[in-house]
């Protein structure tokens, strides 16, 4: 049997996508902190390359003196910053690559968390042990099982919990990636073509790989896993920012969004903070 292309659309499982995850972030982590670090800050919660900060848009609500859990914390930067602002929290990931250089980034700002490893899908904690849940680009795009993820989400929540993620806005499946004008906003691929954008290394095994869901999808994974939608935000590229990140950058963005950000809440007890819709508040955030 031949091996599968080097790159392309195929169906995968839930292991093949640990596998992979687990290949690509051990392996790039170092690079990753290196390329981004900066822009992500060493001690501040960044949801996206439109450099969107939690400082300003308190999706999460008042933070202090609640349990939070990070998922796919990466170098554990929103995690730290979460710690500053007065949370108990604690930052999970899959990559033993990433939580390297989280308590590398702890033992060089002073500002340490409590890191474990895990699978998104599969998470290290006890029935609602959570206040709030938070994920910027971590795990949410890489699993192949993205409703079982809001169901673990959810089973671990308490009663009137958030959960916040942002992820790859749907829409960007169709574009290559690509930041420019010219090719980054010519439709070639189907929206509708759920299969995962995967890679293979020369013997076939699948060493990347990112999965995609429409928006109805997230919306039924959501309210499936027994959750409410609160908000969906889509940002708009901010004046002023050149930074490119990946198929990120201004020239697109003048068009398109890149990232979605889902705010959504385990029904039960009232929390004393209400969700206020941020669009008034936030023009950039449609
Ligand atoms: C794009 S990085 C984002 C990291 C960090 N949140 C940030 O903003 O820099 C994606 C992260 O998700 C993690 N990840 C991928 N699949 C995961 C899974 N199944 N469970 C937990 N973490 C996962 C990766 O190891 C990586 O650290």
């Amino acid at each position: 049997m031949s091996n599968p292309p080097a790159y392309g659309y195929v169906d995968i499982d839930a292991d093949t996508a640990r596998h992979a995850s687990r290949i690509y972030w051990d392996d790039t982590a170092a690079d990753y902190q290196a390329e981004h670090g900066e822009f992500l800050g060493d001690s501040d919660f960044c949801w996206s390359p439109e450099g969107l900060r939690e400082s300003e848009l308190r999706l999460l609500g008042d933070v202090a003196g609640r349990t939070v859990l990070e998922i796919g914390c990466g170098g554990a930067q929103c995690a730290r910053w979460l710690r500053t602002q007065g949370a108990r929290v604690v930052g999970m990931d899959l990559s033993a690559g990433q939580l390297a250089q989280a308590r590398a980034l702890g033992a060089r700002t002073g500002i340490e968390v409590p890191l474990v490893q895990g699978d998104a899908v599969a998470l290290p904690l006890a029935d609602e042990s959570v206040d709030l849940a938070c994920s910027a680009f971590g795990a949410v795009p890489f699993v192949a099982d993205s409703a079982a993820l809001m169901r673990e989400v959810a089973r671990v929540l308490r009663p009137g919990g958030r959960w916040v993620f942002s992820t790859t806005h749907p829409f960007v499946w169709c574009l290559p990636d690509e930041p420019d004008e010219d090719t980054g906003l010519r439709i070639y691929h189907s929206y509708f073509d759920r299969r995962a954008y995967t890679e293979h290394d020369e013997g076939g095994r699948a060493v990347y790989t990112e999965t995609h869901r429409t928006v109805g999808d997230r919306v039924r994974e959501i309210v499936g896993a027994g959750l409410t939608l609160v908000d969906l935000l889509e940002p708009e590229w901010p004046a002023g920012l050149t930074a490119t990140w990946g198929q990120w950058g201004p020239e697109r963005g003048a068009y398109v969004p890149s990232t979605s950000i889902f705010v959504t809440r385990r029904p039960g007890a009232p929390t004393k903070d209400q969700y206020t819709p941020l669009r008034a508040q936030h023009p950039r955030v449609s």
